[in-house]
């Protein structure tokens, strides 16, 4: 079976607080990608409640299921396989799409793989960019992770790893310090769009260190600290939030940059591809874009569709482990943290 060509590949995405659903022909051609978020559900308490995104899961898996077969226009009996999201992600969000998955598989006879999250993230630049092959530099920024991978042939090693908080949690708790609206990260970035980034000289954590790793949990407390100096975010004008937006998203992207021009040079690659929800933030995008034409270096950016949490790269990512003989059993578990 390894040498099968995998040709309808329905991917289940729900590792967080989305609920996505898509189908992939031969691995790179998208046919439907559905995601349902649940900003509604979670914006009372500002942030993710993982019991509700369980919860709104459960009620949402078969309608974002049948929508994204509606719009691809393959039927249930001409799927080849079933790739679902097994991990890292919330367990209880996780196990809906994986049961869901599985038990479709099931009932159709065909295999189900589980796919890691982050490599699905990975290959959303591949998706993206048709021609693009291994080695290059990939640089994961997310809500939950931050970390530089060098995507070689045979497989994925880590270069580098945040040591605490992830870029889009930093994002996702400025946020909330500055009282912006839930979801975090495109609040600060629309409010930055108004803002002067160099307003307030934040740190640029971890530049100085050796290695490749990073840190965001000493800027998200500098901002703290400067907002608490001006009396709290009540005292805060709206000028002002502008501007601590724009200077922490400066500094946030600024390390970014540098971490990844220093790992180009350092693994003596050509081409970066900067994948994860934070990877929609309009400035990590232009300042990465010059910092490549600058220093020579090719940049690759997925469309924002593709950055933020979709089914599209799990399905894409689950055609290809299928297509090289893997196979998950019916008792395929939900794991919350494991490396690629
Ligand atoms: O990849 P993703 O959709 O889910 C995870 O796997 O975590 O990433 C979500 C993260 C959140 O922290 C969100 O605030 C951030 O990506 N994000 C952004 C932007 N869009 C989403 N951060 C900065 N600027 C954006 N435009
Ligand atoms: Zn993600």
């Amino acid at each position: 079976m390894a040498d099968r060509d995998f040709v309808h590949v329905l991917g289940v995405e729900s590792s967080c607080d989305e609920m996505a659903c898509a189908v992939v022909r031969h691995g790179r051609e998208i046919l439907a990608s559905v995601v349902q978020d649940q900003v509604d559900v979670h914006r009372p308490y500002g942030g993710v409640v993982p019991e509700l995104a369980s919860r709104d899961h459960v009620r949402a898996v078969s309608s974002v299921v049948d929508q994204a077969l509606a719009e691809s226009g393959v039927a249930l009996a001409d799927l080849d396989g079933i790739a679902v999201t097994a991990g890292p992600g919330l367990v209880g969000s996780l196990l809906v799409g994986l049961s869901f998955g599985k038990a479709l598989a099931y009932r159709l006879g065909i295999p189900v793989v589980g796919v890691h999250h982050l490599a699905g993230h990975l290959l959303s630049a591949e998706l993206a960019r048709a021609d693009l092959e291994p080695p290059y530099l990939g640089l994961v920024v997310s809500g939950g992770h931050t970390a530089l991978y060098r995507v070689g042939r045979d497989g994925t090693e880590i270069l580098g790893e945040t040591r605490d908080d992830a870029v889009g949690e930093a994002f996702d708790k400025v946020a909330v310090l500055l009282g912006l609206d839930f979801p975090g990260g495109p609040a600060v970035a629309k409010a930055a769009a108004h803002g002067d980034p160099e307003a307030i000289a934040f740190p640029r954590p971890m530049l100085k260190h050796p290695g490749l790793d990073f840190s965001y949990s000493g800027l998200k407390t500098a901002v703290a600290i400067e907002i608490e100096a001006l009396g709290g975010s009540e005292a805060v004008s709206e000028k002002q939030v502008a501007d601590f937006a724009a200077s922490f998203e400066a500094a946030a992207t600024d390390v970014l940059v540098r971490r990844a021009r220093k790992a180009l040079r350092q693994e003596g690659l050509g081409v970066v591809a900067v994948v994860g929800g934070v990877a929609a933030n309009e400035r990590l995008r232009s300042e990465m874009a010059r910092m490549g034409s600058r220093d020579g270096f090719e940049v690759v950016f997925p469309p924002p569709e593709l950055c933020t949490d979709n089914a599209a790269m799990i399905a894409a990512a689950g055609a290809r482990l299928l297509a090289r003989g893997e196979r998950g059993a019916l008792d395929l578990n939900a794991f919350s943290r494991a490396p690629i």
